[in-house]
């Protein structure tokens, strides 16, 4: 497959969300919203809920120690750590450093954290494929954490496409679950504002329609370069695509990508009067796409690891007998995109249970809405330099890994990733 001298793919993955969610219908009911604008319009359920002493490194730190646990890979063997997030706890510091000490990496294990928007942790991904083939890894793996919590704020438009959480993957010379084809790979860039969070704002700024048509208009300028790169569109046809995932940022807009999918492949574009063409649209879009969105749907947006919460729901139920061609498009605002695929590895199904979050998922506990804008409230000020400290207690956390105050302007945790459930 390819050109490359070494092939490198995704060899482990797991996931750790937040502790607390809430019900996309007591949302909708507290904002005066039709549950089912959030529900159908959106395609959301449930939106996972970071309180206080839950933030982007101890959520990256528990995915990535679970990855590692169940996989059954030394931390020795990590050459690279990765972090892709756009919540970041330092303006200078990466997660990715913190992350290291967690986990006790070895200290020649190159550390950095990428930000672009939703399109970091893909980076990261390309980034240690590359490493891998370009022969710099002398054996190793690379740890990507895609690791964020997305805040809109309360009694905003974004406010239904919330979420926290982290995707740790581990990518190898010999994967067990997805092959990455390097010559798939296509990338789009433009300078646009259609979100933003500036230095000063814990929240982020968005143009929430434009930032939609900047998406679908990044899908088709990522695709085409990838066609380009590979020389041949023939691998990229849907007809040769087992399963499409995409940046998730609320479920329905999978189906839009999907949308434009098929319209750029086509070369035409599709009104919603083409009956035809919009059964077959639909058609595949309930065959490639719908079945993968669960996870997302209960979790929300997780940023930079919205695509690859689609991957994990398609590895852990469709029980794949190897050899089935996947393609990933990521998204990140700004805008930066890339498109490329995946063949998955014979047996890659014998590790579904290693990767679902079913169990971590059924265990968290549901907010009302005012224990939910209390928490959001209180997460606001939670890293201020010598603010009260948040107690894990106080929010009825158990064992774990947490973020417990800034104290002489220094983030202090407690607890560890392993005793984390
Ligand atoms: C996504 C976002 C733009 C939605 O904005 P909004 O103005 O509140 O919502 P809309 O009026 O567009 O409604 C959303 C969907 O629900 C549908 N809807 C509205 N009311 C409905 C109801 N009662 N029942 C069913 N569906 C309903 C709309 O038709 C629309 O679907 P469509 O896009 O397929 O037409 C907003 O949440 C946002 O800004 N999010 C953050 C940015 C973002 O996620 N960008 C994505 C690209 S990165």
């Amino acid at each position: 497959m390819g050109s490359a001298s070494r092939v490198a793919g995704i060899d482990a993955m797991a996931f750790h969300g937040t502790h607390c969610y809430l019900e996309m219908a007591d949302l909708a009911t507290a904002r005066g919203v039709d549950p089912d604008k959030y529900i159908h319009g959106l395609g959301q359920r449930q939106m996972a809920v970071a309180t206080p002493c839950e933030d982007t490194v101890t959520m990256a730190t528990v995915a990535a120690h679970r990855a590692l646990d169940r996989f059954d890979i030394d931390p020795g063997e990590i050459g690279t750590l990765i972090v892709g997030t756009e919540t970041g706890v330092d303006h200078s510091k990466p997660v990715a450093v913190y992350v290291h000490d967690m986990l006790g990496l070895a200290p020649n294990c190159r550390t950095f954290e990428t930000k672009h928007a939703c399109y970091g942790a893909m980076a990261g991904l390309t980034s240690a494929m590359d490493w891998i083939s370009a022969g710099r890894a002398r054996g190793r793996k690379a740890l990507i954490i895609a690791s964020d919590i997305a805040r809109y704020g309360l009694n905003t438009p974004g406010e239904p496409t919330q979420g926290a959480g982290a995707v740790a993957m581990v990518v190898s010379e010999r994967p067990r679950l997805l092959e990455l084809d390097p010559t798939s790979f296509g990338d789009y860039t433009r300078q646009v504002m259609d979100f933003w969070r500036p230095l000063y704002s814990k929240y982020a700024f968005a143009d929430g329609h434009y930032s939609i048509d900047c998406y679908l208009d990044a899908f088709s300028g990522a695709w085409r370069d990838a066609c380009e790169n590979s020389g041949t569109w023939e691998p990229l046809r849907l007809d040769n695509i087992d399963a499409c995932f995409y940046h998730v940022p609320f479920t329905k807009m999978a189906r839009k990508a999907h949308h434009r999918h098929c319209e750029t492949e086509w070369g035409i574009s599709v009104a919603k009067e083409n009956e035809a063409k919009m059964t077959e649209i639909n058609a595949s879009y309930e065959r490639q796409v719908a079945p993968w969105l669960e996870l997302n749907s209960i979790v929300g947006n997780i940023y930079t690891g919205s695509l690859f919460l689609c991957l994990m729901d398609y590895l852990r139920k469709a029980h794949p007998a190897g050899g089935q061609r996947l393609s990933m498009f990521s998204y990140g605002s700004g805008c930066g995109a890339a498109f490329g695929t995946g063949v998955v590895v014979a047996n890659a199904a014998r590790y579904a249970d290693h990767i679902d979050p079913a169990t971590h998922l059924a265990q968290r506990r549901r907010l009302d809405i005012d224990r939910y804008e209390q928490l959001i409230t209180a997460s606001e000020t939670a890293d201020h330099n010598e603010a009260p400290y948040p107690d894990p207690a106080d929010w009825d956390l158990g064992q774990g890994l947490y973020y417990v105050g800034t104290r002489d302007h220094i983030r202090q945790y407690t607890g560890s990733a392993a005793d984390t459930p």
